[in-house]
């Protein structure tokens, strides 16, 4: 029995709320990883960009998953959009459980993401909304061979949270 559920895939696609729901039905505790890196480092994602550069927050990220991994019991975990690109992180999670790649078209993103979401997210600050469109094009596009070996791949553009939590509680 799968007892770590990651879910992966693009900032905006769901995987917080998705998470949840899905821990919910489940009976397992839910981790978001970018909440975990907070708390290891003692600063915001933002800053850790800031203060330290994205290589050293892909370390964090990388170390914040290898600790979820060594927990026992029933994990949902809503990994951040490029944890699945760097340090064999998609290898990790398909030993230590099951990884969910929650597919959405970029369009789609960006009628999802709210200002705050854009606000806390350095990687898609101080964008116009075509260049937010071109950015989440061009990086889905680079993105998609890591998220793609997830064992299950799910289209959510047309689902709420509570329907694709729903079809995932099925298949755990
Ligand atoms: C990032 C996505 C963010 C967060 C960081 C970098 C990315 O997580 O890890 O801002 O590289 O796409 P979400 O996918 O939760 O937005």
């Amino acid at each position: 029995m799968t007892t770590k559920v990651f879910l992966v895939g693009m900032p905006g696609c769901g995987k917080s709320t998705v998470g949840k729901v899905l821990a919910g039905l489940l009976g397992y505790v839910f981790l978001d990883l970018d909440t975990l890196v907070e708390e290891q480092e003692g600063l915001t994602v933002a800053q850790v960009f800031e203060q330290k550069g994205q290589e050293y927050f892909r370390e964090a990220e990388a170390r914040a998953l290898q600790t979820v991994s060594a927990r026992s019991g029933g994990v949902v975990l809503a990994t951040g959009g490029g944890a699945p690109c760097f340090h064999g992180n998609m290898q990790v999670m398909g030993q230590q459980g099951a990884a969910v790649y929650l597919r959405v078209s970029p369009q789609e993103l960006v009628n999802r993401l709210t200002a705050l979401d854009l606000q806390v997210r350095p990687l898609l600050r101080d964008k116009t909304p075509a260049e937010l469109l071109h950015y989440l094009t061009q990086t889905l596009r680079q993105r998609e061979v890591f998220y793609s070996q997830a064992s299950v791949v799910l289209d959510v553009d047309r689902l709420s949270a509570a329907e694709a939590a729903e079809a995932l509680g099925q298949q755990f």
